[in-house]
């Protein structure tokens, strides 16, 4: 690159500087018109209308596992039999904690000792991946392994590889659907072999967080094969836990989570949730079941997400083709679903892309956040969010990081 180009670049950042911009493509939440579209469900509970169809005074104690049909809801949300569904509370990341803790403090059926009895506890993480699983991870002191996010599914060669050989390898993180953060789907080759594979750990699980199956951003949605059913083929049945919620559906805050696994999982599961609750939140799982009705409901829900979340996907690829095209090693994902957008810079340049965007007052997810212990061995992912911020603001934001792409490129060079 020229230097005449390096100083247009630098005068065109000094100009942005002098906006005092104030922008923000961290946070992966809805919006607030998002939002809106479940306001009826808040008044469809009322002093008079707090019991389901069988009686059930929905305001006291008890059902530990969820009311019947938000059991048969989720069921079919989470393509499982209902009597293997467990709904839980506002938080699916919740369920997924517990799971591993227990896993931990008790073992999974077929585990020899309880996790922490192990010298040394390792699961498997797809990079880029979710920050929260890897923080998970860390809490409980296992070793992360990053194997390659490829665009349909993990590297399963590699996954294949490891899993046979080492027994120490407890797990694995997927979000198998419009993943987090780069969109990708898993195939139905990928999802066979995860069921399938021959594993050193007799209790080895999958942590199926399917948080965006129900979140596309077209009206024609994509596939993913049914793990559950999968494992149950391959002879596996208890190795997946499979978990949702409604968290982007209704209400981030104030959602229904719940997860789906084998009867021998789920019995083992409520022996131990029977000790840490006498029941989660019916009145918040009829008010679900009143507004939504069935899938039928929520996926056309869904698609008044999509028409909000739509345009601003798009705008950021728009603005990122039309500024970045042809830029060297910078490449970007364009999903189909889901709430975020990955884009590659260069090796050994996210971070400085994201402290020159921040310079210019525009807020990215911190480099490494993707990667276990926050450590992006290529320093080249970062994770774009659209959803919550105005179309208008997601344009620049997007056009200050491009320019913030080529400006640490020119400095290099
Ligand atoms: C992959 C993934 N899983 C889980 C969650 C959180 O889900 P919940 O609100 O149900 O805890 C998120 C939120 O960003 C996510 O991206």
């Amino acid at each position: 690159m020229t230097s005449n180009t390096t100083s247009d670049l630098q005068a065109q950042f000094e100009a942005l500087k002098a906006q005092n911009l104030n922008l923000d493509m961290t946070r992966g939440k809805p919006a607030p018109e998002q939002l809106d579209l479940a306001a009826d469900m808040l008044t469809l509970v009322d002093g008079d209308s707090y019991r389901d169809e069988f009686g059930t005074d929905c305001r006291n104690y008890g059902v530990v596992d969820g009311l019947p049909a938000a059991k048969t809801f989720f069921g079919a949300f989470l393509e499982a039999p209902a009597d293997q569904v467990f709904v839980g509370g506002n938080a699916s990341l919740t369920l997924m904690h517990n799971v591993i803790m227990r896993a931990m403090l008790f073992g999974v059926p077929a585990s020899p000792r309880p996790w922490c009895k192990e010298d040394v506890v390792r699961f498997l993480c797809p990079v880029p991946g979710y920050d929260r699983h890897f923080n998970i991870c860390r809490e409980m002191g296992m070793e992360m392994i990053p194997v390659p996010m490829n665009d349909d599914g993990p590297d399963m060669d590699r996954v294949a590889q490891l899993v046979a050989d080492d027994a120490t390898i407890k797990g694995i993180w997927c979000v198998p659907k419009y993943s987090n953060p780069t969109g990708a789907v898993y195939s139905d080759a990928v999802v066979d072999r995860l069921a399938s594979m021959k594993t050193a750990a007799p209790d080895f699980r999958i942590m199926w967080d399917n948080a965006y199956a129900h979140h596309p951003l077209y009206s024609e949605t994509d596939p993913l094969k049914n793990i559950l059913e999968a494992c149950e083929q391959a002879g596996n049945p208890d190795r997946v836990y499979h978990f949702g919620s409604t968290s982007k559906i209704s209400f981030a805050g104030s959602g229904v989570s719940a997860l789906a696994t084998s009867p021998t999982n789920f019995a083992d599961l409520m022996s131990h949730v029977k000790m840490e609750t006498i029941g989660h939140d019916k009145i918040n799982q009829l008010r679900h079941l009143r507004f939504f009705k069935d899938m039928d409901g929520l996926k056309r829900h869904m698609q008044k997400h999509a028409d909000i979340l739509r345009p601003k996907f798009e705008k950021v690829v728009e603005i990122l083709a039309r500024d970045l095209a042809d830029t060297p090693g910078v490449s970007w994902t364009t999903p189909r679903g889901g709430y975020f957008i990955t884009l590659e810079t260069a090796p050994g340049l996210a971070k400085r892309v994201v402290a020159l965007a921040d310079e210019l007052g525009v807020k990215l997810t911190p480099a490494g956040a993707t990667h276990p212990n926050g450590h992006d061995p290529d320093n080249r992912v970062i994770r774009l969010a659209p959803s919550m911020p105005s179309l208008a603001a997601i344009e620049q934001a997007t056009a200050v990081t491009a320019l913030c792409v080529k400006l640490a490129m020119a400095e290099r060079d």
